[in-house]
């Protein structure tokens, strides 16, 4: 059996043969290895802390070198590590774990054979490639479809100059609600239908926080941070305490537009929302305004949009048309001239709103319905719902 001799001799030459000798002894070693040999022994013999083969190497080899070799030395110790420690560890590694069982580190011949390649040779077969294996799949995401609504109404209004803003879901009753010309207790609030945080009540009014019901108070909080003139798109989520059913949710997307210059009137509005519905659902679709009622516009309308599924004719298939319940027309959004009262709110931070010199529009527009009516979608509670294989049908 291999002992590890004491070394006079510390040139270069004299230490490779040394290390020759040592790598063979290892190598007749392992060839003499069978499934039946104790591999706990085989390890410490030659990685025991004490006086296994290699703590020895450090013992013999390199504390008595000389200081001129001792770098030399150093360089060949380490690279016997290197090589020596993998080997044994790999060769005993079965009966390390296993070696309170007594039994279990028999190995099968086949499998005992494959552990006796080398190292390099191993680690070859683990780390070769097999250009035959089909590639990993990555599966391509695709945008919701709501999102993909928002973006394409977003960019409509881009191509005219409109630059986008954002606000807070969770807002203050005075941006959601009093800014916008609802005073505390006004009905106009009960269409908006609301989710309060609770444990408020030692707030003021106005300071109470809650989900927005509508992206209009960025409109608010846009114009208190940039002077007219104004061109916005505000896209978002919104929420209001309403029971699902097919066309409705607790949370749903909007998106808003406000434009405020001097001389800016119906007219504009009218053009605006006119191009609008033209690039969003064809050239052939007409728009009418019907007078409405919003706290914040005045006028205010309710634009329709003639019925795209039926062309206007409230029929189709020889019956009714469904989709607009035989009217020929679909209401999409709410619009009007921005209420001087609300120039009024946002003097106190940006006095340059004057209603005498400047006025405005705005509009809003629930994502979610027009997204259905794009795609096709019957119930709105899908778009929610994160169903797979609804989302998997539009990628
Ligand atoms: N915020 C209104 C709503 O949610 C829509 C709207 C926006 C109306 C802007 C007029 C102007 O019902």
């Amino acid at each position: 059996m291999y002992t590890v001799p004491k070394l006079t001799d510390y040139s270069a030459a004299a230490l490779d043969k040394a290390v020759a000798e040592l790598l063979g002894a290892l190598e007749a070693e392992i060839k003499a290895l069978t499934a039946d040999s104790d591999l706990r022994s085989f390890r410490d013999r030659w990685l025991a802390r004490k006086n296994g083969v290699l703590a020895q190497v450090n013992e013999l080899w390199l504390k008595p070198a000389p200081q001129d070799a001792k770098k030399l030395v150093g360089a060949r110790v380490n690279q016997l590590k290197e090589v020596v420690q993998p080997q044994v560890e790999r060769l005993s590694l079965y009966d390390l774990v296993d070696s309170r069982k007594p039994g279990l580190d028999r190995l099968r011949e086949e499998d005992w054979k494959q552990r006796r390649q080398s190292v390099l040779e191993l680690r070859w077969a683990a780390e070769r490639l097999d250009i035959t294996l089909p590639g990993v799949r990555r599966p391509l995401g695709a945008q919701h479809p709501v999102i993909r609504t928002m973006n394409e109404i977003v960019a409509v209004f881009r191509n005219l100059g409109y630059s986008v803003s954002e606000g807070p879901e969770i807002e203050s009753d005075y941006y959601n609600f009093e800014s916008l010309n609802f005073p505390p207790h006004h009905p106009a609030r009960d269409m908006q239908d609301t989710l309060f945080i609770g444990g408020q009540e030692s707030k003021a009014l106005r300071e109470r926080l809650l989900l927005r019901t509508h992206t209009s108070p960025v409109q608010i909080r846009t114009m208190e941070k940039m002077k007219p003139p104004l061109r916005i798109v505000i896209p978002g989520k919104v929420h209001r305490n309403d029971a699902p059913d097919a066309t409705h949710s607790p949370i749903f997307h909007q998106v808003e537009g406000l434009a405020v210059d001097t001389n800016i009137t119906f007219c504009d509005l009218k053009g605006t929302l006119e191009h609008a519905m033209k690039a969003l659902f064809g050239s052939d679709v007409k728009t009418r305004f019907y007078p409405s009622f919003f706290p914040f516009t005045e006028p205010s309308a309710d634009v329709q949009i003639s019925c795209i599924f039926c062309g206007g004719k409230g029929q189709r298939d020889g019956g009714p048309c469904r989709n607009c319940k035989a009217s020929g027309w679909i209401e999409l959004l709410g619009c009007g001239m921005v209420d001087p009262a609300i120039f009024g709110f946002v003097r106190e931070k940006q006095p340059a709103y004057d209603p005498e010199k400047i006025s405005g529009f705005a509009f809003g527009m629930g994502l979610d319905r027009i997204a259905m009516m794009k795609y096709g979608v019957s119930d709105i509670g899908q778009f929610y719902s994160g169903d797979m294989r609804f989302l998997e049908q539009f990628t």
